[in-house]
């Protein structure tokens, strides 16, 4: 129902945390609940785009009209997101608000890890693929519009600028987590959208409020 000014566009969404396996019982992981990036996909899906939601393991329900990829390790995000970059329908709008994991366990073992009386394991780490970065680089696949996530404290706006370049995404949206410790896994959020050309400060407001307002913001910039 309503305007459809996203109706043709596809979009791609990262959502959640990643699950990285120690053994196979045991896994690293953290505190994001998925409500930001499932909030954005059902947006994005109300205005009328074509949404593929990839999203680790979260509480929540499937948002409304999208469809939902479900994986685990950052590594399965990656190759769930190249899948659909590369699919036939080009992705016009990616956004990465999965919270994913940084690090993975190295050679994680495939049979459960035992009190041998030789005291606690070592768990050597390795880094993971970064996804953002990755859908941010120069290509013909390349998104028309790519979108991030910086969860910082202290100069957010400076040091989500910063982030901007490295990443090479066209926006971040940038988190301000030292107003409180309830970003994660809370309601409500405090963002500011850090764009080429200058920065947007948003009031304190439901995350599916952001998802909407984010939308829209996505959907005035794709009609330009
Ligand atoms: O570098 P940092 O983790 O702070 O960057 C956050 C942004 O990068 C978020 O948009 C997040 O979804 C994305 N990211 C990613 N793959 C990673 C790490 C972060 O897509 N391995």
């Amino acid at each position: 129902s309503g305007r459809k000014p996203l109706a043709g566009k596809r979009a791609l969404v990262t959502s959640g945390p990643t699950h990285e396996p120690i053994d196979p019982v045991r896994y690293i992981a953290n505190r994001s609940s998925g409500k930001q990036g499932h909030a954005i996909a059902a947006a994005l899906a109300a205005l009328g785009a074509d949404v593929t939601l990839v999203s680790g393991p979260t509480r929540l329900p499937d948002p409304p009209g999208c469809t939902v990829v479900a994986i685990e390790t950052a590594r399965e995000m990656l190759a769930a997101c190249l899948a659909a970059r590369d699919a036939a329908v080009p992705v016009d709008i990616a956004v990465c608000a999965a919270a994913v994991a940084d690090w993975r366990v190295a050679g994680a073992s495939d049979r459960k890890l035992k009190k041998d009386g030789g005291g606690p394991p070592a768990l050597a780490l390795t880094e993971n693929p970064d996804i953002l970065a990755t859908l941010s680089q120069a290509g013909p696949r390349r998104p028309a519009l790519v979108i991030g996530f910086a969860a910082e404290t202290g100069d957010v706006v400076a040091t989500a600028t910063a982030k901007r370049a490295r990443k090479g995404c066209d926006w971040i949206v940038a988190n301000d987590v030292s107003l409180g410790t309830t970003t994660f896994g809370g309601t409500d959020n405090t963002v500011h959208i850090i764009r080429a050309d200058g920065v947007e400060s948003w009031p304190t407001m439901g995350k599916d409020a952001v998802g909407a307002r984010l939308a829209e913001a996505i959907a005035a910039h794709v009609a330009d």
